[in-house]
């Protein structure tokens, strides 16, 4: 076997449809040699659906990360599939409607709990789970949103990525002495189902299509895939706590730029 992630084992969390960033993560990373165990929330029949969409079919074990007897339960459903795991990938994000589009002044804690309990908590949740099947050398990766600054219309998702970020340096502070890395990739705007869930959207996509000085395309999750496999290489063994990010550049400009 030959490619970038020969003869890893991946837990990927996140496939809802073929332009899931999870998507292109799964796909390119069998492309390059990895072994792929997906998780899919909710609409279970379509995320298998998809799955028959990758290189090679890949099993689909069912997992809200909110639910704490399905994640007791997580590492046993793995190892029916892989008997150990080199990587896991976070790539889940859901705020309800009330937090996204502008409504940051009025949407309600329960709401706002949500948010952080599927965006930000889970990031922890996940990795804990999959732990008893992790060993020294391993890597979890996510996905956020610069959190950095504020952002017209993504309202509280963007305090739970804010949480997100550093609860993946906690993460990196506390898996650490286990010999496993904990990372982020920052990606720019891509067009998803879960960016179309946000009212407002193109506010984005317009912002990064005149600035970001490499360019971006809003329809190509490939960069954001491809440093995410990169992550969960051999080729980042001594880098933790780290958020890469994927973006154009659009981040390293300042106003007016
Ligand atoms: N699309 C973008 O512009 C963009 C930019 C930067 C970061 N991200 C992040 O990338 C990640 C993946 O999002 P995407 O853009 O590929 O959209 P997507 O809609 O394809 O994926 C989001 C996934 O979250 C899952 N999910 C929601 N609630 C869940 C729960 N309770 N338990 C388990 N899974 C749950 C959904 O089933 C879905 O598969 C998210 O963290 C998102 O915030 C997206």
């Amino acid at each position: 076997m030959s490619g970038l992630l020969a003869g890893k084992r991946l837990l990927v969390t996140g496939v809802i449809t073929d332009q899931s960033i999870a998507f292109s993560v799964a796909k390119l990373a069998q492309e390059n040699g990895a072994t792929v165990v997906l998780t899919g929330f909710g609409r279970m029949s379509l995320v298998e659906r998809i799955a028959k969409r990758l290189p090679e079919p890949a099993p689909v074990i069912e997992l809200d990360v909110t639910n704490s007897e399905q994640l007791a339960g997580l590492a046993d459903r793995v190892r029916e599939h892989v008997d150990g795991l080199d990587g896991v990938v976070h790539s889940i994000g859901y705020a309800p409607p009330s937090c996204l589009g502008g409504g940051f002044l009025d949407a309600p804690w329960e709401d706002v709990a949500t948010a952080v309990h599927v965006s930000t908590y889970s990031y922890k949740s996940l990795a804990v789970a999959a732990l008893p099947l992790m060993s020294p050398g391993g890597s979890v990766v996510g996905l956020t949103f610069d959190a950095t600054k504020a952002w017209p219309v993504y309202d509280w998702m963007g305090v739970a990525k804010a949480g997100l970020e550093s609860a993946s340096r906690y993460l990196a502070l506390h898996l650490g002495p286990k010999g496993i890395r904990s990372n982020l990739v920052s990606a720019g705007p891509l067009r998803t189902m879960a960016a179309r869930s946000i009212p407002g959207f193109e506010q984005f996509e317009d912002a990064w299509a005149q600035r970001a000085p490499l360019g971006w395309d809003l329809s190509d999750q490939e960069p954001a895939a491809r440093a995410c496999l990169a992550l969960l290489s051999d080729w980042f063994p001594a880098t933790t706590g780290e958020i890469v990010h994927v973006d154009g550049g659009y981040h390293a400009l300042g106003a007016g730029s």
